[in-house]
């Protein structure tokens, strides 16, 4: 077996800057050390402060090599490999950018609390995911709290597309999910098409300002696929049905979803205008 290099070669590395596709983080270039480019085609700028452990220092990916194999060896095809710092230290940049400096890690021989494990703590992920903090702080958002849910359930850090079921499979997309919202996998008998498109065309998955974690808190959630039609007269069609009584549309009653309507949105076994 090689042994461990324990050099603190990436000790100068304190501190790298991104910023999320021009989103502006001013605040925290006050903080940081040392800015350091982050080579990447959509991403813009570079973030800050990868995670501090007290008295650590950085030591490089490959270090990590000899006790976690498999996962060094799959990181070369993940998203985040792709972070590079500027300088000789460019190739180390990628464990130790979530997991927190890890020489004390590593001498220890992987002894408990000497390394950050981001599904006990998103903090090491928000640090350059800045937006992500807003998301997760909004009234209706996925639970991190007592690691009911992880970053780590629906992103893959290791290896490939950082999200899962992304690209091409819309219907691993949906798996990712529904392997916990059974009540949404159907099959249904009266399907709503607009399951095909992903369960994120509704809902954000992070966490939203509306109920429901849903995109649109009204009518527009719908309007964006269906058709409305105000014809002359009076009649309001949306697809081919009036939605239009005496005096009054349907819509001033409440969303499409509620109130006795469209109630079944992601499918349903017994009525095929989705009502419950
Ligand atoms: C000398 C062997 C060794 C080296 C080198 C090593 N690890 Fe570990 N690592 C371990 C052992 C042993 C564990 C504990 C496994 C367990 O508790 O089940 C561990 C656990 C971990 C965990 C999980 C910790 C937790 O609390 O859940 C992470 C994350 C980790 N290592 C990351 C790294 C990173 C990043 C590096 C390189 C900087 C690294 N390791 C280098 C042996 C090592
Ligand atoms: C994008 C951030 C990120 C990067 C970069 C990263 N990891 Fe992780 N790592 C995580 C997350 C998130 C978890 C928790 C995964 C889970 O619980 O499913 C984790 C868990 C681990 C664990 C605990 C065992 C396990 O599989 O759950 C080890 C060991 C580990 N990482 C080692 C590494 C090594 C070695 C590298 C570099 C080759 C690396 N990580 C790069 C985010 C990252
Ligand atoms: C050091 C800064 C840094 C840390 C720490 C970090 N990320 Fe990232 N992340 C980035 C950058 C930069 C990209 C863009 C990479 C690319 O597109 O090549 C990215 C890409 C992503 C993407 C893919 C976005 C897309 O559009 O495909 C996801 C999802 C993501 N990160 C989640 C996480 C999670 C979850 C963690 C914590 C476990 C984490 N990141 C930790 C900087 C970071
Ligand atoms: C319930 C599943 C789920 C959880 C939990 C989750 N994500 Fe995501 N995330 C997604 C999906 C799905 C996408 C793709 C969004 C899309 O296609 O519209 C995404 C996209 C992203 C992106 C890139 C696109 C964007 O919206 O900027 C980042 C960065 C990201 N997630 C970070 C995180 C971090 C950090 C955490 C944990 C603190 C986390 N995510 C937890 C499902 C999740
Ligand atoms: C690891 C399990 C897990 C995964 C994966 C997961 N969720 Fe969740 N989801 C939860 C938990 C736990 C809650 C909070 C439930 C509660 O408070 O009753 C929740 C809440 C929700 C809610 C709000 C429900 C409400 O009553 O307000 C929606 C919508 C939702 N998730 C959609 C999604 C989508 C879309 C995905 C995939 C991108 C996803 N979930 C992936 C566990 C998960
Ligand atoms: C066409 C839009 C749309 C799509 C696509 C969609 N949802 Fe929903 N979802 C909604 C609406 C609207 C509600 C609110 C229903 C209500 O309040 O009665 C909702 C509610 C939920 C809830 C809360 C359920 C409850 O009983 O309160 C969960 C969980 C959920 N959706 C998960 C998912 C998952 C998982 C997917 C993908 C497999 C998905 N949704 C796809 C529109 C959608
Ligand atoms: C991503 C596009 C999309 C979104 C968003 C969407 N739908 Fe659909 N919906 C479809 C498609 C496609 C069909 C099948 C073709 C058709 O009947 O128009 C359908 C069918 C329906 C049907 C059955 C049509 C009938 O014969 O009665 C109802 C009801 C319905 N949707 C309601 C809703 C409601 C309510 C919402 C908002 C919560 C919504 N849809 C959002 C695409 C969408």
């Amino acid at each position: 077996m090689k042994p461990v290099s324990f050099t603190s070669r990436n000790a100068a590395v304190k501190a790298w800057v991104y910023r999320h596709r021009g989103r502006v983080g001013v605040a925290l270039l006050a903080v940081s050390l040392a800015v350091v480019a982050i080579s990447c085609g959509t991403y813009t700028g570079t973030l800050i402060a990868p995670p501090q452990i007290a008295g650590a220092t950085f030591v490089g990916s490959k270090s990590c090599e000899q006790c976690h194999q498999e996962i060094f060896r799959k990181f070369k095809t993940a998203d985040h490999a792709r972070l590079m710092a500027k300088g000789p230290n460019a190739e180390d940049m990628g464990c130790e950018s979530c997991h927190g400096a890890g020489s004390l890690h590593n001498e220890s021989g992987g002894a408990h609390h000497t390394i950050i494990n981001p599904r006990r703590d998103p903090e090491t992920c928000f640090q350059c995911h800045l937006e992500m903090r807003g998301s997760f702080a909004t009234v209706s958002h996925h639970p991190l709290e007592d690691g009911k849910v992880s970053c780590a359930d629906c992103h893959n850090p290791h290896e490939g597309r950082m999200i899962k079921g992304g690209g091409t499979s819309q219907a691993s997309a949906n798996e990712t999910c529904t392997k916990c919202h059974t009540a949404q996998q159907g099959p249904f008998i009266f399907e709503h098409e607009a399951m095909r498109e992903g369960c994120t065309t509704c809902h954000n998955p992070h966490g939203s300002v509306n109920q429901k974690m849903l995109v649109s808190r009204n009518q527009d959630l719908c309007l964006k696929c269906h058709f409305q039609q105000q014809n002359v007269g009076t009649s309001l069609t949306i697809g081919d049905f009036t939605h239009q009584g005496a005096g009054r549309t349907f819509l001033s009653e409440g969303t499409c979803w509620s109130g006795g309507c469209h109630e079944a949105v992601h499918g349903s076994l017994v009525n095929k205008h989705l009502r419950y």
